[in-house]
């Protein structure tokens, strides 16, 4: 059933019933539509009243349904729309809880509007990519007005219900705690015999002389809207209703929604919104899977990691307490999270007395027996195999038992790590992106022991610290850093073979990368990855690799932190300035190698980076390592700045197609350091059979 269908009195009721959110599928559609014309044609029901059962009166549109036929199969959203507008007996939607998309365009059909203060009101089509495609950017600014329409459907975002008290949108908005349903049936009796039923199509948009005020919003959207094209659609949809009669504008919103449905850039934002809540589902992992309760935390090492990791659980609500051999170490990293915490409050981000409560959360120590009594403790001391062991074992002997204990290792096999405890199962990687505070990437590494109810409970926590949870398996440098690796082999190979790294920079970051490996590598210090290469070089003499970066690392130039890297920088400034010390390096390094430096075009190099990511990505995949091919451009959006508008590595290969992307690597293969472009199988199979990644 995904409509009810109940008359008190001379009212009848529709609620909408397709829970969570009473999302508009074809289902939920259909029994409307019956439910209106049952109303319609039932001569003891005066008025109807159309509701939503349970948590909303409706989220809009069924994301079960996106991108199959039952979207467009009939009735549509706009056939169920005009059913409720044509109905010769008033309809009154009566709201709470959540109205938006679709549910706002539904209401907006309806010929008065009721609702409960709190109700989250929105037209968030923009963040998808697309534009309210059922009337709503004809309508909304006939009730709201042009400005406030205009700023809802460009921005996406909600306005509690009681903002918009006193509008054309609403009819009247109860006193809190009202019981809707009653108000509402209430209300339908008293408007029952009134005439004309009014409607919102038939009320002008009174603003006298629009073009100025269009043409800034327009400019000011362009500026913002980066490369995605919906913004933009929504300012001219929205102008529509002022300059067209309405069934015009209907029908230019309908041609400019269709249009951004094809767009890649939507096509992408829609991959982004499924990709994340596919994430967070383990097919062996159900979603009944019991989980620990994790009420208090203790992290190990006060770090750049753990003083981040510490305060996303103090950010939630959650005592941890930090633990450090010397004190030294530990009053610096208190002080590091009180210096934090105050910038966001300088800021205006935070209030003071917010501020104190989060600090208050967080205390120090340097005893195991303070920890002990932690639900879960995440130990972020040096990546170094000998003093992880060592750690663990120490927990492994303190921790009460059931305790989850995390590593937050980004490059050491976390199998070896559990094996140092009595309790490999309660044993799990949560690798934290730096600013562990600010990234949105978890990435939670499950051992070959790790518990499922540890996996489920690490993946709840992950959604309750505000974090994309990936889940991955044990490999040197897990999904993100793995693929990375190729992608600054290639980054470093092309400096050999004629680029300067602002043009490297450059050609990513025009595809649209939030910063070139360069840049990056100078933000998060090129020590650490000299570091691993030196490791690399012991364990796997036989990969080349560029030893560019060695020279750069051998004369102290770690990045911002130095003052000098790939780029110089001014003291107190992150401005990359091209380095001709280091320029003239890179060239003299190519005459060392006997290496004639060529003209490399930007197409290469975009090509040469992301198709490196895609190559290993393939790898992962069919390893198992992660679950999904989704899965990998999680990881690669939300911790590693790839251009959300492509989607991901794996769905743009996907866009690119995959027969053209294996054709590049297998160029590039015959091309100096062709070892390093054995394509993945998996990639080469997808090919042949005219498939993508996405399943
Ligand atoms: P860090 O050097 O800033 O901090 C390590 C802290 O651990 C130091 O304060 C040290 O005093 C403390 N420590 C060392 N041995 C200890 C012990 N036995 N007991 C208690 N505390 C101890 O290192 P960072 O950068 O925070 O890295 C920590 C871990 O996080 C490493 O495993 C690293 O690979 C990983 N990681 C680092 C990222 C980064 O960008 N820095 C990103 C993701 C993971």
């Amino acid at each position: 059933m995904s409509a009810d269908y109940t008359v008190q009195g001379s009212v009848a009721v529709v609620s909408l019933n397709n829970p969570p959110v009473n999302g508009l599928g074809l289902a939920t559609r259909s029994a409307a539509v019956a439910a209106i014309e049952r109303a319609e044609a039932d001569p003891a029901v005066t008025a109807i009243v159309l509701t939503g059962a349970g948590k909303a009166f409706s989220g809009g549109a069924d994301i079960r349904e996106f991108n199959s036929p039952k979207a467009l199969t009939e009735p549509t959203l706009h056939s169920l729309i005009r059913v409720v507008e044509n109905c010769s007996k008033p309809v009154v939607a009566a709201i709470h809880s959540v109205c938006m998309g679709g549910g706002l365009e539904l209401a907006l059909g309806c010929n008065y509007r009721v609702a409960l203060p709190g109700a989250q009101i929105a037209l968030p089509e923009v963040k998808l990519g697309l534009l309210p495609g059922a009337g709503g950017t004809q309508r909304l600014p006939r009730v709201l007005g042009l400005e406030m329409a205009l700023d809802m459907v460009v921005s996406g975002t909600p306005v509690p219900s009681e903002k918009l008290a006193g509008t054309a949108l609403f009819d009247q908005v109860f006193p809190a705690g009202t019981d809707l349903l009653a108000a509402a049936v209430e209300f339908a009796a008293r408007v029952a015999h009134a005439r004309p039923l009014p409607k919102v199509r038939e009320r002008a948009v009174d603003y006298p002389h629009p073009e100025a005020f269009i043409q800034a919003a327009r400019e000011k959207v362009k500026a913002m809207a980066g490369p995605f094209p919906a913004p933009l659609a929504c300012v001219e949809t929205v102008a529509a209703s002022v300059s067209k009669p309405f069934e015009e504008g209907l029908s230019f919103e309908r041609e400019r929604f269709l249009h951004l449905m094809q767009t890649p850039e939507s096509k992408a934002l829609r991959h982004a919104f499924m990709a994340e809540r596919a994430a967070s589902k383990v097919p062996d992992v159900p979603a009944d899977t019991p989980v620990r309760k994790i009420e208090r935390a203790a992290v190990v090492g006060a770090g750049t990691m753990g003083t981040g990791i510490a305060m996303n659980f103090a950010n939630a609500g959650i005592p941890v307490t930090i633990l450090e051999t010397k004190g030294e170490a530990l009053d610096k990293g208190l002080a590091t999270i009180r210096k934090n915490y105050e910038n966001t409050v300088r800021k205006g981000k935070l209030t003071q007395e917010k501020c104190e409560q989060r600090i208050s959360l967080i205390t120090g120590s340097l005893s195991y027996a303070d920890i002990a009594q932690a639900d879960i403790v995440i130990e972020a001391v040096f990546e170094d195999m000998g003093v992880k062991e060592s750690v663990f074992r120490q927990l492994d002997e303190t921790m009460k038992p059931g305790a989850i204990l995390a590593s937050n290792t980004s490059t050491l096999d976390l199998d070896r790590i559990a094996a140092s405890t009595s309790r490999p199962q309660d044993v799990i990687g949560l690798h934290f992106f730096s600013p562990a505070n600010v990234m949105k990437l978890l990435e939670i590494v499950r051992g070959k022991a790790t518990g499922k109810d540890v996996l489920a409970t690490c993946l709840a926590l992950s959604k309750k610290i505000r974090k994309t949870g990936v889940v991955s398996g044990v490999c040197d440098g897990f999904i993100g850093n793995r693929m990375l690796e190729q992608y600054l082999r290639q980054a470093f190979f092309l400096l050999e073979e004629g680029a300067l790294p602002e043009q490297v920079d450059g050609a990513i970051e025009r595809f649209g990368f939030a910063m070139g490996p360069f840049r990056m590598s100078d933000l998060a210090g090129n020590d650490i990855g000299w570091y691993i290469r030196k490791r690399r070089a012991v364990e796997s003499p036989h990969i080349a690799y560029s030893k560019t970066a060695d020279l750069l690392c051998e004369q102290g130039r770690f990045g911002q932190k130095t003052g000098a890297g790939w780029y110089d920088y001014r003291a107190g400034e992150r401005k990359a300035i091209p380095s001709p010390l280091v320029n003239d390096m890179i060239v003299q390094h190519s005459r060392d190698l006997g290496v004639e430096r060529r003209d490399i075009a930007d197409s290469e190099i975009v090509e040469r980076l992301v198709y490196a990511l895609v190559n290993e990505g393939a790898k992962i995949l069919e390893e198992g390592i992660a679950l999904r091919a989704s899965d990998i451009d999680m990881v690669y959006l939300s911790g590693y700045g790839f251009p959300l508008h492509r989607g991901g590595p794996m769905f743009y290969a996907d866009s690119v197609g995959l027969p053209r992307v294996l054709d590049a690597i297998r160029r590039f293969a015959g091309g100096r350091h062709g070892e390093a472009w054995k394509p993945a199988p998996l990639l080469e199979r997808l090919a042949a059979e005219g498939k993508g990644f996405q399943a």
